[in-house]
């Protein structure tokens, strides 16, 4: 059993967790993630590990509440228990001294995207970030990335906070301006991760995605995370789930994650019902 230090929201159904789990805290690199099961009737989810501690023996996770099982862990208060917390999972992020290395992150994906940005930042890089929210309350880990970053910008779609548009806009501008850049991560949803590609390729910079594909066993056995990079299949679990970015077909992994919609559309309709009923267990 894993229990919960403290939990709180950063945003709208955006809660971070501090976890006790002293080894994965211990072995864990930026990009790694950890399977986790809130019970023993569970399903499994991966979840990236955004942040840890090795002293205090914690690990952080953030977690947006999409379905059944997002919604239910955010349901959980620090003292709470999770069954089963499997991890470090994945391969780490590829770090160098790149150069100028601007790490993207789109809502939730902030959450990946603070990480690594840490590490490039340690190995010497000069690194911005942009993190992107639908609106001001959306914006993620701003205050944790300015810490660490050389330059930090928030986007807003509506304009709310920061520069008025999206995530790949602001990296546009940058570009138009003449910034040099030599290393992009981007981390979010499908279609963002996707146009960040489309920007950057005409430039040859390097790219790299961080892929969300269904997973189940994250041990590289059941093959439910198999995505198309290069024209090769790759499953994300063991062979990322960082790829570059230029290679990945997206429209693959679209029709791929829609594939059980109507599964989990139903369970999180049972699990609202339940919800409603006060029926939680
Ligand atoms: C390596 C990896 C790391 C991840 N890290 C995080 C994280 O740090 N924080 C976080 O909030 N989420 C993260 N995710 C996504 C998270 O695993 C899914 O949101 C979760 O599995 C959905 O489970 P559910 O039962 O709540 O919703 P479901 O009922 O299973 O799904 C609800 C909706 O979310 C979509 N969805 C389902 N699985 C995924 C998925 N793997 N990625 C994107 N959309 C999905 C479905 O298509 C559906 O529209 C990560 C995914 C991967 C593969
Ligand atoms: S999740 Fe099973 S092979 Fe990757």
């Amino acid at each position: 059993m894993f229990r919960i230090l403290k939990a709180d929201f950063l945003a709208p159904e955006v809660k971070r967790f501090h976890i006790e789990a002293p080894r994965i805290a211990r072995k864990r690199l930026p990009g790694q993630f950890v399977i986790v099961r809130l019970d023993e009737h569970g399903e499994r989810i991966p979840l990236t590990i955004s942040d840890a501690d090795v002293t205090e023996g914690w690990i952080s996770l953030i977690v947006q509440g999409v379905g059944k099982t997002t919604m239910a862990l955010n349901l959980l208060e620090s003292g709470d228990l999770i069954a089963d917390v499997a991890g470090p999972l994945g391969v780490p992020s590829h770090i160098e001294n790149f150069g100028t290395a601007v790490s993207i992150g789109g809502g939730v994906g902030t959450a990946i995207a603070y990480p690594t940005a840490v590490a490039l930042k340690e190995a010497g890089n000069s690194v911005l970030a942009i993190v992107g929210g639908r609106s001001r309350e959306y914006v993620i880990l701003e205050q944790e990335l300015g810490e660490v970053c050389d330059e930090v910008y928030p986007t807003t779609d509506d304009g709310s906070y920061g520069f008025h548009g999206f995530v790949t806009e602001k990296l546009q501008e940058l570009l138009d301006t003449g910034r040099t850049i030599d290393h992009v991560l981007a981390i979010g949803p499908i279609p963002m991760m996707k146009a960040v590609a489309d920007v950057t390729r005409p430039y040859g910079i390097k790219t790299v995605v961080s892929l969300n594909p269904i997973m189940v066993d994250g041990t590289g056995m059941c093959g439910g995370c198999r995505v198309s990079v290069g024209g090769e299949t790759k499953f994300a679990c063991v062979d990322g789930p960082e790829f570059d970015a230029h290679q990945v077909d997206f429209e693959l992994l679209t029709l791929r994650n829609r594939t059980y919609l109507e599964f989990e559309h139903r369970k999180l309709q049972e699990f609202q019902c339940r919800t409603q009923s006060g029926d939680i267990t």
